[in-house]
């Protein structure tokens, strides 16, 4: 029997125009979650727009720094950045390239952009991880632009799908998150719409980082992100030729306490973090 499916759009609930700030050597940036406007969106704890083209706003990069109890995904969309941790694993993040690091129970790493001028772009998102996993083995998935696979739609739609599986069926090269995700970066032409199904379940954002758009009847302008209510679908409308990370995740409704770079259950294990990061445990 054929059964009709009846989709209830996602509203927008909030928009957060970011704030700007700076983070590492003094690079700087846009945070969009984990400033005072959404201190947090279960399971994503935060997300940096860095982009700019004058190496004073980033040469200095993020020398090294420790992580423990969450994952940290960067997406890099123009420029080259190094990373390096105290484990010995070190590459070169390509533009168009995404690294999914999972902290675990602690890295010390670095992140350096690569080059000395022109544009250098990218987010920074983090996952938090379940109380049950905050303390497994660091892990890494790294992917060039290469093996992210693109889907094309009508109207020029375009979906770079890095993690998660479209309705369609194309599957990102990021699996087997412990924090189930999806991360799509979708590229709209002016007048075109894009819908797709976000599992009712799922905390769920757009970020517009080119264009605008219209979600739900509201006016969203690049640089901006929609956080999405109650529904089990997206519906967005290009305004102008756009582009915007689409992200959900599945929140884990967990305590969270945070202290700079480790995000733990509670007090009792964020100070052993900072006690075990200074007794060179990591
Ligand atoms: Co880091």
């Amino acid at each position: 029997m054929d059964q009709k499916v009846i989709h209830t759009i996602r509203p927008v609930v909030q928009v957060v125009h970011g704030h700007e700030t700076a983070d590492g050597d003094g690079v700087r940036l846009t945070r969009l979650i984990g400033g005072p406007a959404l201190p947090q969106l279960d399971p994503f704890l935060l997300l940096d727009d860095f982009r700019s083209d004058d190496p004073d706003d980033y040469i200095g990069g993020f020398p090294p720094h420790p992580h423990r109890g969450f994952e940290t995904v960067t997406y890099l969309l123009h420029g080259r950045m190094r990373h390096g941790d105290n484990a010995g694993h070190s590459g070169v993040i390509e533009h168009g390239g995404v690294q999914w690091m999972t902290a675990g129970r602690g890295i010390v790493h670095s992140e350096m952009p690569e080059q000395e001028d022109g544009l250098l772009a990218g987010f920074q998102l983090w996952v938090n991880l379940p109380a049950a996993h905050k303390m497994m083995a660091p892990r890494y998935q790294e992917f060039g632009a290469e093996n992210i696979p693109l889907e094309p739609r009508e109207d020029g739609v375009a979906v770079k799908v890095i993690a998660g599986t479209t309705s369609r069926g194309t599957r990102g090269p990021v699996r087997d998150l412990i924090t189930p995700a999806s991360y799509f970066d979708i590229t709209l032409p002016a007048g075109a719409t894009f819908e797709e199904p976000v599992a009712v379940e799922r905390n769920a954002f757009v970020y517009v980082f080119a264009g605008d758009v219209h979600i739900g009847g509201r006016r969203i302008e690049a640089f901006s992100l929609a956080l999405l209510g109650a529904g089990d679908a997206v519906e967005i409308a290009a305004t102008s030729d756009s582009r915007l990370l689409l992200v959900s995740g599945a929140p884990l409704r967990e305590p969270v306490v945070r202290g700079g770079p480790f995000v733990m259950n509670t007090e009792a294990e964020l100070r052993q973090a900072y006690s075990d990061y200074r007794a060179g445990n990591f």
